[in-house]
C-alpha cells in the first residue's frame, strides 16, 4: 500500500497538464485582454463564484441556507472543524464574488445586475459533469470532484502576476486573494479524497474521474477567454505536459 503524500502526487499528477492548460490559457488571455474581454470573462467567472463546484454544491444561496441549518449538529454529527472549514469556504466564495463584481462594475461604469452573471455552455456542461460524479453515489468519484476544485488555481495564479492600468491592478489584487483562498480548498478536498482511497482501483476510479473533470474544465476556461488557444494547440499542450 502506497503513502498518504505517494497517493497524493498521483492525484496532481493526473491533474496537472489540464491544471497548468488553465494557466496557459490565462496567461494568453491577459496579454491582449481589452477591457471588453475582461468584462466577458467576469460575467462567466462571477457565475462561478455564485455558484461554486456547481454540481456538487447548489448554488452559494442555498448552501448557505444548507449550512446555517446544520448549526444544531456541530460537535453532535458533525466536527467543529469540518463545520469551520465550509462556513469559511462559503464566506470565501461570496468575497471572490464580491472583488470581481467591483472590477465589473468599475469596467462597465453602472451597478451590476442579476442577468450580468452567466453560465457558459461548457461550464454547462461541466455541471453535469460534475452532478453525475456526485450523484453515482461512489463517494471516489464524488471526492474527485472536490480535488479538481479551483482547477489547481492555476488561472489565479496567472491573474495575480498581471499590472499596469486599473483594471489589470484591481485583477491582480483579487486574483491573488483567491488564488491564497483556493490553495486552501484545495488542502482540505485532497485530504479527504485521499482518505477515502483503500486499494488500486479506488486509486483508479478516482484517477479517471480527476482526468475527465479536468479535461472539461479546460474547456470552460478556453470559452471564458474568449478561445486564446486551438483545440489541437491545447491538445498539444497537455501531451506534453503529461507526467
Ligand atoms: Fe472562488
Ligand atoms: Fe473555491
Amino acid at each position: 500500500m502506497t503513502s498518504k503524500s505517494e497517493t497524493e502526487r498521483k492525484l496532481a499528477d493526473a491533474a496537472w497538464p489540464y491544471w497548468e492548460a488553465e494557466g496557459e490559457i490565462a496567461k494568453r488571455f491577459y496579454a491582449h485582454a481589452t477591457p471588453d474581454d475582461h468584462a466577458f470573462y467576469l460575467r462567466a467567472q462571477l457565475w462561478k463564484e455564485l455558484n461554486p463546484v456547481d454540481g456538487y454544491f447548489n448554488g452559494l444561496h442555498r448552501e448557505l441556507v444548507r449550512l446555517a441549518e446544520k448549526f444544531p449538529l456541530v460537535d453532535k454529527e458533525i466536527d467543529r472543524h469540518d463545520y469551520h472549514f465550509a462556513l469559511t469556504q462559503l464566506t470565501e466564495e461570496f468575497n471572490h464574488y464580491v472583488l470581481l463584481a467591483d472590477i465589473f462594475e468599475h469596467i462597465v461604469a453602472r451597478p451590476i445586475a442579476a442577468d450580468d452573471t452567466i453560465q457558459l455552455p461548457e461550464e454547462k456542461k461541466l455541471g453535469d459533469l460534475r452532478r453525475g460524479y456526485v450523484e453515482s453515489g461512489d463517494p471516489i468519484t464524488r471526492a474527485a470532484v472536490g480535488f479538481t476544485e479551483g482547477g489547481g488555481a492555476a488561472l489565479f495564479r496567472e491573474g495575480a502576476k498581471i499590472s499596469g492600468g486599473d483594471i489589470n491592478d484591481m485583477t491582480a489584487h483579487a486574483m491573488k486573494v483567491i488564488y491564497d483562498d483556493e490553495k486552501d480548498h484545495y488542502v482540505e478536498m485532497a485530504k479527504e479524497a485521499v482518505g477515502l482511497i483503500a486499494n488500486d482501483d479506488d486509486l483508479t476510479r478516482m484517477v479517471d474521474a480527476i482526468r475527465a473533470i479536468s479535461a472539461q474544465r479546460v474547456w470552460m476556461r478556453n470559452e471564458m477567454f474568449r478561445d486564446p488557444m486551438t483545440r489541437d494547440e491545447i491538445n498539444r499542450f497537455i501531451e506534453t505536459n503529461k507526467r
